[in-house]
């Protein structure tokens, strides 16, 4: 018996679905090579319309496949799923969809699949329980070695006004400290050179304990003295709530790589506003500010939305003008998409041509910048994690302020640090050689 997981979104989804592998291997299932699987599994986005309406496009291609070979099993989970009426929706359209689970109910997978082989009964569960409890055994079958996800919370309590997240996947959860430093030291004993922590927003780590014991700052001082030659990276932070205490801790310890992806959305604070972000482009330029003081080759990422409702040129411009004070290593841009529920959804809405316009404007000054920060990487010396063999036989891996180095060696050093000596750089991408320096 074969699986295949289709994975969409963010990269706590890509750690989900190394969860959902595991609750499929444990029923005898392993993964399929080619497309003769047995069951299918989506693992679903919902963050944007782009992100769903591909999803839907290769549900709907199941349809033949289903008809040829009744016996598969069509499973679809996550975000997506989650949103109001939408499960109801999914099956009207896919009456051929055998289950439906949410982000925060996928233990139920095996028990769903166990009952659809033996009573032919489809499960269609998607809680709408705002806190439900977070487990802590859970096991997962790992697809990312040398680098490991580890999930620190679950939810967001931000209601970005643009954002379905809060609403698909609960309130703010945290999982015990000692449960994650258990499952780091393990991971660092089994080999992992790095361990990448995730939440929706990881600075309010522990928020929601009632004794207020610990907070992200704690988290990571504790993990950073795991012993053994590995590193840690956290993803997100979100800008109103990257302390001075975290920067310190970052700084401080060899282990936590220089390298933090904030968030900025906006640069204008009128529709920093609208978006409920809580913080202004001051406030965000002073944090970047006290990261380049006390961290000067730290890494900075950000994500930006061009085309919230009300965005006027002049903000536009506000966005452009930080984007160029900022000087990001890396930036994701994004067209805003109305979310049904969400209060953005009901404002008025700029038409897609100016979107379009404003993004392609955006992805130039950001590309021009990321050009000339890569020459300040050229005749250096980084070590760098080697990660993969790429299709051409060449290795890559990461700096540890984030960025992503090409080069030849042997395929055996994959999981190993190597010295690389930069040579060359093409606009992100950056080219060496391996140096015994
Ligand atoms: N929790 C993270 C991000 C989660 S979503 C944070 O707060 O930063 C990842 C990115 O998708 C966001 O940073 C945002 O830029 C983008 N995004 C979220 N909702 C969107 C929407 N409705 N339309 C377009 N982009 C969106
Ligand atoms: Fe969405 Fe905002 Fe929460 Fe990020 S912080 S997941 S953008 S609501
Ligand atoms: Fe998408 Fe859910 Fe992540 S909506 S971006 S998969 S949290």
């Amino acid at each position: 018996m074969l699986y295949k997981i289709n994975t969409y979104g963010c990269q706590m989804n890509v750690h989900e679905s190394e969860r959902i592998a595991k609750s499929l291997e444990n029923l005898g299932y392993s993964l399929a090579t080619e497309d003769n699987y047995d069951i299918i599994v989506f693992n679903t986005c919902c963050i944007r319309d782009t992100a769903e309406q591909k999803i839907l496009g290769h549900i709907g291609k199941l349809k033949k496949i289903k008809r040829a070979n009744p016996r598969l099993i069509i499973a679809i989970v996550g975000c997506m799923t989650a949103q109001n009426g939408k499960a109801q929706e999914l099956l009207k359209k896919y009456p051929f969809i055998d289950i439906v689970l949410g982000a925060n109910n996928l233990e139920e997978l095996e028990n769903a699949i166990i009952n659809l082989q033996n009573k032919h009964k489809k499960t269609i569960s998607v809680p709408m329980d705002e806190k439900p409890q977070i487990p802590e055994d859970i096991e997962y079958t790992r697809t990312s070695m040398p680098n490991a996800w580890v999930n620190i919370m679950y939810g967001c309590n931000n209601f970005c006004t643009y954002c379905i997240v809060p609403y698909v996947r609960g309130r703010e959860r945290s999982r015990k400290p000692e449960a994650i430093i258990k499952e780091c030291e393990q991971l660092v004993k089994d080999g992992y050179k790095e361990i990448t922590l995730l939440g929706q927003n990881v600075n309010s780590y522990g928020n929601d304990f009632a004794e207020k014991s610990i907070d992200f700052a704690g988290l990571l001082e504790k993990l950073a003295q795991i012993p053994g030659d590995h590193r840690i990276r956290f993803m997100t932070s979100h800008p109103k709530d990257l302390n001075e205490k975290v920067i310190d801790i970052i700084a401080k310890y060899d282990t936590l790589c220089k390298n933090i992806h904030l968030p900025i959305q906006s640069g204008s604070n009128s529709i920093l506003k609208a978006m409920n972000r809580h913080y202004t482009r001051e406030n965000y330029l002073e944090i970047v500010k006290k990261i380049r003081e006390k961290m000067p080759l730290c890494g900075i990422t950000t994500d930006i939305m061009v085309g919230f409702p009300g965005e006027t040129e002049g903000d536009f411009e506000d966005t452009i003008d930080i984007v160029k004070q900022a000087k990001f290593s890396g930036a994701f841009t994004y067209i805003y998409s109305p979310r049904k529920g969400t209060p953005a959804c009901e404002m008025e809405q700029i038409p897609y041509d100016i979107k379009s316009a404003r993004i392609q404007k955006l992805i130039k000054v950001q590309n021009q910048i990321t050009k000339e920060l890569s020459k300040n990487y050229e005749g250096n010396i980084y070590r760098v994690l080697v990660e993969d063999v790429k299709e051409d036989g060449n290795l890559c891996g990461r700096t540890d302020c984030g960025r992503l180095v090409t080069f030849a060696g042997d395929k055996a050093f994959v999981g190993s640090f190597k010295n690389i000596f930069i040579t060359k750089s093409q606009s992100a991408s950056l080219f060496g050689r391996i140096t015994e320096e």
